[in-house]
């Protein structure tokens, strides 16, 4: 599958080189208002490709996107720190209005990937874009990366407190890809068991600290990172590999996206992360998990603040 990237700088790039280094895709195309960066993301990174996974690595105008099966949207700017996600906004929401209609003209089969924050909003402007242009684009086609990072997190940290891989832990960060994320404890499995009984029996106990300190590690992560080094881009970077694997593979994999739902937890027409099963075909499924009354809460506020920055 090709794949485009709009967006040459640190998360575009980096999501390019996260791509030829798992093997994703059989061509990626890098579209930048800068050309010269374009092309020297493209030549810098197809130099590693003999030691990954050879493939076409190229930058051009947004006539070289035709036949992608994915785009993926990584430009716009990124939070300064002390800069919550939602107010890049504006700035973003307009560079998406400039940026989208060139994609589907050139690219008008392609899957919309979203990166560029405040995401979930962003993935709303974007489909809202998409639909005044074609007005049946389905939701399913317009994707945020939303909280497929955060929930990587949060299963890394547990993981490391359990003493064991992350891939052995199952656990879910939902709603908006922000301060008000709900990290879903109750749904968290490790070992095929409750992770609070799988950390009990090898005596590791999910103590309230413990929990509170999770929590703050992923609700934290971007903004201590921006704080040392002016923004984020290797994690998220492999996030959008791994999301744009799952489509050009059509694993049918579920992932915590974020897309435009008709309602969640009593809020209507709205963005936000739930777990998702990405394919071929973009977002083709969506669980409503089971949550505790405090979660189930959460995640009504996450819908509110999300729905207020939309107005
Ligand atoms: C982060 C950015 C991608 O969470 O929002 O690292």
């Amino acid at each position: 599958m090709k794949i485009g990237i709009v967006g040459a700088g640190f998360v575009g790039s980096a999501a390019a080189y996260a791509m030829v280094m798992r093997g994703v895709g059989t061509e990626i195309v890098l579209v930048d208002r800068n050309d010269d960066l374009a092309v020297a993301q493209a030549e810098d990174i197809h130099h590693a490709t003999p030691f990954a996974y050879p493939m076409p690595v190229n930058a051009g105008g947004y006539d070289a996107l035709a036949n992608s099966g994915v785009v993926v949207l990584a430009a716009g700017a990124n939070q300064k720190p002390g800069e919550t996600r939602l107010e890049l906004l504006e700035r973003n929401a307009a560079v998406f209005g400039d940026i989208i209609p060139h994609v589907l003209e050139a690219a008008p089969q392609a899957i919309l990937l979203v990166a560029t924050n405040p995401v979930d909003v962003m993935t709303q402007v974007s489909l809202g874009i998409a639909r005044r242009i074609t007005p049946d684009f389905p939701a399913g086609r317009v994707i945020g990366s939303g909280t497929v990072l955060d929930t990587a997190r949060f299963r890394a940290l547990l993981a490391k407190h359990l003493g064991i891989s992350p891939k052995s832990v199952h656990a879910h960060v939902l709603g908006e890809h922000g301060d008000s994320e709900v990290l879903h404890w109750s749904g968290a499995d490790a070992g095929a068991m409750p992770v609070s009984a799988f950390a009990d029996e090898i005596r590791r106990p999910l103590t309230e600290a413990v929990r509170a300190e999770i929590d703050q590690g992923v609700r934290g992560a971007a903004g201590k990172i921006i704080k040392g080094k002016g923004a984020t881009w290797y994690g998220i970077g492999g996030a959008l590999a791994r999301i744009v694997q799952a489509i050009s593979d059509d694993e049918r994999a579920v992932m915590t996206c974020s897309i435009v739902n008709p309602e969640v937890a009593g809020v209507e027409n709205i963005a936000l992360s739930l777990p998702r099963i990405v394919g071929v075909d973009g977002v083709i499924g969506t669980i409503h998990p089971h949550m505790d009354e405090q979660e189930t809460a959460a995640l009504a506020l996450s819908a509110g603040i999300l729905k207020e920055a939309v107005m």
